[in-house]
Order: structure tokens, then C-alpha cells, then sequence
């Protein structure tokens, strides 16, 4: 599959400012995992879902990234907190550090991701 190929994940209308996000399968090495997108000051971000501390994912209920504020994604782990736009670790046990970052397209009215090098589609 060529890393141009966008694939479809949800309309745009199911993710929130600030709110609920939406989960998406990936492949990572080999190994079955998800990415995530979420909506912040309008636009959309795709990230692996992968805590940068420990290789876990972050919502602690399926599609629930943003901490109670709406201004930060947050581990439920051990509650590091990222900044939606840039992916990088604001506070918490890995402060520095970022999530990986996953192409995404808004397209009339539907949110698609992109294969990179690292992040492939899931076997369908
Ligand atoms: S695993 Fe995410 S903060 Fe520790």
C-alpha cells in the first residue's frame, strides 16, 4: 500500500472539540495496536495510541483522551499530560517526550489517516 493511500476512519461530525475522540487500527512492526484522532481549535490530530512513557494506550475508556479541561490529552496510566497539537509531553513522567504523530485528512466532511514507515494499516 502506498504511504499516499488515505484510509477512512469516521465522519467528521463523531469527534469533539476538546472531547471524544476516535480510535483507528493499526499495525505497528508486526504487532496489532491503535491510533487515535482527536479534534483541538478546529482541526484534527492523528497519534499512535502509545504513551511515550510506557508503551501503553492512553484512553482509560475507549475514545477518551482529553483530561477534564479539554486543553491536554492525558495518559490514564500515570497521567502524563500532552498538548493536542504538537504531541509533546507537557507534564508527568515523561515530560519532553511526544506521542507519535500519524497523518490525518479532513475531506469533505470525513476524517482519513495515512501510512507512514512506521504506522501501516491493519490487516483487514
Ligand atoms: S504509561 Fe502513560 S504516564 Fe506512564
Amino acid at each position: 500500500m502506498s504511504s499516499q493511500t488515505n484510509i477512512d476512519i469516521c465522519a467528521s461530525t463523531e469527534i469533539e472539540e476538546g472531547g471524544k475522540g476516535k480510535r483507528f487500527p493499526v499495525t505497528v512492526r508486526g504487532d496489532d495496536t491503535s491510533g487515535f484522532v482527536v479534534r483541538y481549535g478546529g482541526q484534527v490530530y492523528g497519534y499512535l495510541n502509545r504513551c511515550a512513557h510506557v508503551p501503553v494506550e492512553l484512553d482509560w475508556f475507549e475514545g477518551e483522551f482529553f483530561e477534564s479541561s479539554g486543553l491536554y490529552l492525558m495518559c490514564a496510566t500515570h497521567g502524563a499530560v500532552y498538548a493536542p497539537d504538537t504531541g509533546k509531553c507537557e507534564g508527568g513522567p515523561c515530560t519532553g517526550a511526544h506521542l507519535r504523530k500519524i497523518m490525518t485528512v479532513e475531506r469533505d466532511g470525513r476524517i482519513y489517516w495515512r501510512p507512514d514507515e512506521l504506522v501501516k494499516a491493519a490487516e483487514a
